[in-house]
């Protein structure tokens, strides 16, 4: 007689944690903002030079006011989520999922994870040709406020 096992499904981004990047990761950090899909999908398909991100991210985790997460799934860093805080505007979310990441709610999961943190409004600026980053945002909650050139602008209230 075989013994029954029942699997309990897991919920979808269950596994995914935040945690802050470090310098030591600017090519982990690169390979994920520079990948030509993600390039394609910001409306800025020019490709960036990994010098000109070396400078941008030493500046940028430096700065302590905006946020910059690695999302890790059971562990495995997986993508990077970050906020930027703006003077006279309300912050601004950025994020990136290694390819074979996205489509399992871990954009999702990280997405709301970040917004809990930061805990003001949060803005996030769509490609108006990324249904899926539109589908993701929706469904963290962020509304439609706008739209400026090829980018749709969606809030985030806490
Ligand atoms: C956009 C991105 C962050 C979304 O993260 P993801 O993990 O792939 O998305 P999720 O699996 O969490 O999906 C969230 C919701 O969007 C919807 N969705 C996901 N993929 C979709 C698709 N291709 N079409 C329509 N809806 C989709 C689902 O309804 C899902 O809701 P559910 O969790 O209730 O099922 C991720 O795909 C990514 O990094 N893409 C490349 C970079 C990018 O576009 N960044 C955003 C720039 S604004």
């Amino acid at each position: 007689m075989t013994a029954q096992i029942d699997v309990v499904p897991r919920k979808r981004g269950s596994g995914v944690t935040l945690r802050r990047a470090m310098l030591g990761e600017c090519e982990r950090v690169y390979a994920y903002n520079a990948a030509a899909d993600v390039r394609a999908l910001s409306g800025k398909p020019t490709p960036i030079l990994l010098g000109d991100h070396e400078m941008w991210f030493a500046r940028r985790i430096a700065d302590v006011s905006s946020p910059f997460w690695i999302i890790e799934d059971d562990g495995v860093p997986v993508g990077s989520v970050r906020i930027d805080a703006r003077a006279d505007m309300n912050a601004r979310i950025s994020i990136a999922l290694d390819s074979s990441a996205r489509g399992r709610g871990i954009g999702r999961r990280a997405i709301v994870l970040a917004c809990a943190d930061w805990r003001g409004i949060v803005v996030a600026e769509i490609h108006e040709g990324n249904a899926q980053s539109r589908a993701c945002f929706t469904a963290c909650g962020f509304v439609q406020m706008g739209k400026h050139d090829a980018f749709d602008v969606y809030q985030w209230s806490p």
